[in-house]
């Protein structure tokens, strides 16, 4: 049913795992829409109460976008890439049912921009955070430019993303990111300890306080920009520049052009 992902469900909790450990579980367009149609799944099976994301293996929660699908893309088709991630981490952000990231080790780019889309997080003590898209002459096109600031707050988001500066577990707790900080072996069983109190409350209550938090000071005109903007990227030469270099595995050599 998928190729991407693991998902199971036990004790009406789904777990969706991104699984191309060998990329370090990146989104790449099978991964986002594979990760849509699991989220209707939570959506639509009344057996479902709650969803956990996470990654497979014990280095990455995702490494971020795809680098090797972002050559030779248009402004236009940057726009079409970024909206699209919009819709899916949308449908997550705005799940009736709770949605909690279980961040088992690098969590960059658009991996921080899934962790960031879901109702919490919780990390493993090897979990490391990050928004290096400056790196690759880009920004963050899944909401990292919108969601970061909500969580860190305008200086501390400011800073991260105009760096890339990647921080590990403490730093992510202790600027709001994350709710907990466990060992790598306990983050499943502590994610669904969390949802089975959660789940044991009544549904609607829960789906109302989503939509209310969700509601707070949250407007779609950051988005939208934040579309146009990413896609605007892809007409520079820097980000053909910085994604060939990641790919060529060089430093990259930016013109401001
Ligand atoms: N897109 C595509 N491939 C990626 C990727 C990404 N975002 N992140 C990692 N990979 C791939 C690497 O290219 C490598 O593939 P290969 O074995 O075929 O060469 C594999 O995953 C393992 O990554 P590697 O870089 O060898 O691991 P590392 O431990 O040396 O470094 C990171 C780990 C996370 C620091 C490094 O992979 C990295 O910087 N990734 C990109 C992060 C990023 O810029 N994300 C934002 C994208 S918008």
């Amino acid at each position: 049913m998928y190729q991407t992902l693991l998902v199971t469900t036990e004790e009406q909790i789904c777990t969706i795992t991104i699984n191309r450990p060998d990329k370090l579980n990146a989104i790449n367009k099978t991964v986002m829409e594979e990760l849509g149609r699991a989220v209707d799944e939570v959506y639509s099976n009344p057996d479902i109460k709650a969803a956990i994301i996470t990654g497979s293996g014990i280095k990455a929660f995702v490494a971020g976008a795809d680098i090797s699908e972002f050559q030779g893309l248009t402004k236009e088709q940057g726009q079409a890439l970024s909206k699209k991630g919009h819709d899916v981490f949308f449908k997550i952000e705005r799940s009736p049912k709770p949605i909690v990231a279980a961040v088992n080790g690098f969590a960059l780019g658009g991996g921080c921009e899934l962790a960031l889309a879901c109702h919490f997080m919780i990390a493993a003590d090897n979990a490391k955070f990050g928004q290096p898209e400056v790196n690759l002459g880009l920004i963050p096109g899944y909401g990292g430019t919108q969601r970061l600031v909500q969580v860190a707050g305008k200086g501390r988001a400011m800073e991260l993303l105009m760096s890339g500066r990647m921080i590990d577990a403490q730093e992510a707790k202790s600027i709001g990111m994350i709710n907990a900080i466990v060992p790598p072996r306990e983050l499943l069983t502590t994610v669904k300890e969390l949802l089975q109190t959660i789940i044991s409350k009544a549904p609607i209550a829960v789906a109302s306080i989503i939509a209310c938090v969700n509601n707070f000071d949250h407007t779609q005109q950051g988005y939208d920009y934040e579309v146009q903007k990413f896609g605007e990227c892809f007409a520079t030469e820097d980000m053909v520049e910085g994604a060939s270099a990641f790919l060529e595995k060089r430093k990259p050599v930016f013109k401001g052009k």
